[in-house]
């Protein structure tokens, strides 16, 4: 059963429904100033920090789900009778509703007695101000006498602070009220210069500040005493809690149309902060300045309309056309964009990340940057200066930095041995993409300290290092806290119910193993040789592609379980992820980053261990972690077996693994198995069983309960995943074959024999290729013609054009033979 519809037309997706599942979210914005949006106009904003600096206020296990957010009424002066257009607050039954879920934009609309009202939320590009662009319209025969009140709650910034803090925080609400415009500035007085204001474009009759005065002592947003006697109190707050409402009256003839907007933005004050230092008056002019800029219809349908190319040109850079629409869908629009929204708020913000956890993750940000890369080099490249310049001297890196600060932190634990190696990934796919060698030679620092900068080249090189001085007894890199796996703590042992798993003290003869990093460090340390060759640095080559052979060895000797790759030793020297054991004895990971390495391709260990994750983890909704799931707690393996078995790492489909096996499978030439397992977790694919699914139909989750839960099949931690950015690297640089290497694009197809053609159209490094692929044999594998402008050429390596023009390739395949 479905909730919407696709419109690839549009690139929307249009929600049917208001009472989906759970809220279905979108995002605004995609710098400073972001937006999380439900269906029905829930969700929250922060400026650059979802914790620091959060704009509107939002309750965590809120009830009913999806209430809190952006608050719109229209009421009927007639009989008093008002309704919440979006549907949430006051979950009227409207007559009509359709929720359309865009690029940087989502528009609902609905109609109930006859009035019809649309609005539209976007964030103009460039500025921090969220836009509540509103059209209302008349279809009855009479005159339509009616109030519109648009309301938020502001948060006191720290949406930590806000939510605990009371004895402090009900005594430092101020607003200033300037017309048409409300601005909240708790905090001003002291050592803030910034301010929230919420403004409304239309002649106000009245407006509240003051929570309580809206909506009445033991109320909800649900039925505000405001609305319910068509009258706000103008009501000024002090301390408790401050709100933004607006109220406007509108007479509508029949058949006629209006228009107001709503304003939310974020200002800083950089050079005046006081208008009135006397009296604290806020300097407001510039504010006021833009609030007046975009009160006009033109200028607010002209910001949407920029915003509209900048995605398509955005989204141009690579555009496939293949037999299967599900595909296209989600390589053209909606994995990209979600790679971009993982790239702009990494694991913060999203409907099951608080935005107060966890700021940007070092191994997943290196991740999110595979997908993102080719859409905005210049950002991936600061970005990746960014995460280098948290790293350790040591070579070690922070799990995560604040993104308001940007310095690293460990307050979600650190130590976690796979970290820092991530880097060397996201470097290369960079020097790939952009062939821009000058980032290895920028000169950053470690831990943010001044003085300490040196080559971002030498912060790879010691990564590299920093897993060398952690081996153990099997020469295997030592795990640290865990690895990938957060949840596979075998160095902490805690029985305390009281800590959390990812802080825990970790012994410190800790000499638990990782097969996975070893695996990791095989992917990434030949891509550090091959840029130690092109700047002719002989002692990195020798050592480094010494330290890859010697891992391999390890990996062969000890890592090898009969059938599959082991996981890893634990503390006491024992196997994890074996035959021998009685739960966990297959995991995904290591499977799929060996073979990723080119482990096991050679003397079939590789083909062994796919056969094995396909007979022992494959499941109706997707691979499954591992097998069997954990049945009890056990210390010595730490939280994957807190979950009950099917949970997240305890044997869901953790879909951030299922492109691993997508690629191994193309490294094995195998492309009709390759594209079933991309297509068992595809949303797109997945709309059809939205009532099981849950989660919204066109991003990924982060998983899928596993066959040991019993709802089976249900997606969970939607949005925020690094599953976006590997599924993207997997359909269009292995199975589509369309792969940047530092010497231009590589074309490598390994796709479904069935398929006779298809086309991409990517650009790269300052030209746009034309490519249509045929495969005349149908073969999976294998390209026996490279035309470029009718020319073929040798090899399967497109020349670099640079010139601005478009070139026509023509590939034809054929089988190895
Ligand atoms: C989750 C992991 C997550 C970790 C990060 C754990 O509870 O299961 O998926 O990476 O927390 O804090
Ligand atoms: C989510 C975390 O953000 C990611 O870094 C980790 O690899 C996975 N969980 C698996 O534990």
């Amino acid at each position: 059963m479905k909730y919407g519809q696709f419109d690839d037309d549009k690139r929307e997706y249009v929600i049917l429904r208001p009472d989906t599942p759970i809220p279905w979210l979108n995002y605004l914005g995609t710098r400073d100033y972001i937006g999380l949006i439900s269906n029905t106009a829930g969700g929250y904003s922060f400026y650059r920090d979802a914790r620091l600096r959060r704009l509107i206020r939002y309750r965590y296990n809120d009830l009913p789900s999806g209430i809190n957010g952006r608050y719109l009424y229209v009421r009927d002066e007639a009989d008093g009778k008002y309704w919440s257009p979006t549907w949430q607050p006051t979950q009227t039954k409207l007559d009509n509703y359709r929720c359309r879920h865009g690029l940087g934009y989502t528009i609902i609309a609905s109609s109930f007695r006859e009035i019809e009202v649309e609005a539209t939320y976007f964030i103009p590009p460039g500025e921090a101000i969220e836009v509540w662009s509103i059209r209302i319209v008349n279809h009855r025969t009479k005159v339509a006498e009616l109030s519109l009140v648009g309301a938020i709650e502001f948060c006191l910034w720290d949406a930590l602070d806000d939510a605990t803090n009371f004895q402090r925080n009900l005594n430092i609400g101020e607003v200033e009220v300037d017309q048409c415009a409300i601005f909240h500035k708790t905090g001003y007085r002291e050592r803030r210069d910034h301010f929230t204001f919420f403004a409304c474009s239309e002649p106000t009759v009245g407006f509240d500040t003051q929570r309580d005065a809206f909506l009445g002592p033991y109320r909800g947003w649900d039925r505000p005493i405001g609305l319910e006697r068509g009258k706000l109190a103008d009501s000024h707050v002090a301390g408790c809690s401050p709100i933004g409402a607006h109220h406007v009256r509108l007479t509508l003839d029949p058949g006629e149309e209006e228009r107001a907007v709503f304003l939310l933005g974020y200002h800083e004050n950089r050079k005046t902060k006081f208008r009135d230092a006397e009296q604290q008056a806020l300097y407001t002019e510039d504010a006021l300045l833009k609030i007046a800029h975009y009160r006009t219809a033109d200028v607010i349908d002209r910001a949407l309309e920029r915003l509209h190319v900048n995605w398509r040109e955005t989204l141009s850079r690579l555009q496939v056309t293949t037999p299967v629409p599900d595909a296209d869908r989600m390589l053209n629009t909606w994995t990209p964009y979600q790679c971009a929204v993982c790239f702009n708020v990494s694991r913060s913000a999203s409907g099951f990340e608080s935005g107060i956890g966890r700021g940007i993750g070092f191994r997943d940000a290196n991740q999110d940057l595979l997908g993102y890369m080719h859409l905005s080099s210049d950002r991936a490249r600061q970005r990746i200066l960014d995460l280098a310049s948290t790293q350790l001297e040591s070579g070690g890196a922070y799990h995560q930095y604040q993104p308001l600060t940007r310095k690293g932190n460990d307050a979600i634990g650190g130590g976690f041995n796979d970290d820092p190696l991530w880097l060397i990934l996201s470097t290369s796919a960079y020097l790939k993409e952009t062939g821009a060698w000058s980032i290895l030679d920028e000169r950053v620092p470690y831990d943010g300290a001044e003085g300490s900068e040196t080559s971002l080249y030498e912060h790879l090189t010691r990564a590299v290092e920093y897993t060398l001085t952690r081996l153990g007894p099997h020469g295997l890199p030592l795990i640290g806290r865990a690895d990938w796996n957060d949840c596979l703590n075998l160095n902490s042992h805690t029985t305390d119910p009281d800590e959390s798993f990812q802080t825990a003290v970790l012994r410190s003869d800790g000499t638990a193993e990782s097969v996975f990093i070893a695996g990791l460090f095989c992917l990434v340390v030949p891509e550090l040789v091959e840029i130690a060759k092109r700047r002719g640095d002989e002692r990195a080559i020798r050592r480094f592609s010494e330290a890859d052979s010697t891992m391999r060895c390890s990996i062969e000797a000890h890592g090898w379980d009969g059938r599959w790759y082991l996981r890893a030793y634990d503390a006491f020297g024992r196997k994890v992820g074996s035959h021998k054991n009685k739960e966990g004895q297959i995991y995904i990971e290591p499977q799929g980053i060996c073979a990723m390495a080119g482990l096991g391709l050679a003397d079939g260990r590789a083909l062994t261990a796919l056969d094995e994750v396909s007979k022992r983890l494959a499941s109706e909704h997707g691979l499954l972690l591992l097998q069997p799931a954990y049945t009890r707690y056990d210390p010595a393996l730490g939280e994957i077996t807190s979950y009950p078995p099917g949970y997240k790492e305890n044997g869901s489909i953790f879909c951030h693994t299922n492109p691993w096996i997508v690629i191994s499978e193309c490294r094995l030439g195998r492309g009709d198995r390759a594209w079933e397992v991309a297509m068992r977790i595809n949303p797109a694919v997945r709309e059809e069983m939205s009532k099981v699914h849950r989660c919204e139909p066109y991003v990924y989750a982060q998983t899928i309960v596993g066959r040991d839960g019993p709802d089976h099949g249900r997606a969970r931690n939607s949005w925020l995943t690094g599953t976006a950015s590997w599924m993207y690297v997997a359909l269009t640089q292995w199975v589509l074959g369309i792969r940047p290497s530092y010497g231009g694009i590589e074309i490598d197809p390994c796709i479904p024999l069935r398929w006779d053609a298809y086309s991409v159209v990517r650009a790269f490094r300052g030209a746009v290729y034309n490519i249509r692929v045929e495969n005349p044999d149908h073969v999976s594998r294998g390209v026996r013609e490279v035309r470029v402008d009718g020319r073929a050429i040798v090899g399967s390596i497109l020349p670099t054009f640079s010139d601005g023009a478009t070139h026509n390739v023509q590939v034809t395949l054929r089988g190895e033979q």
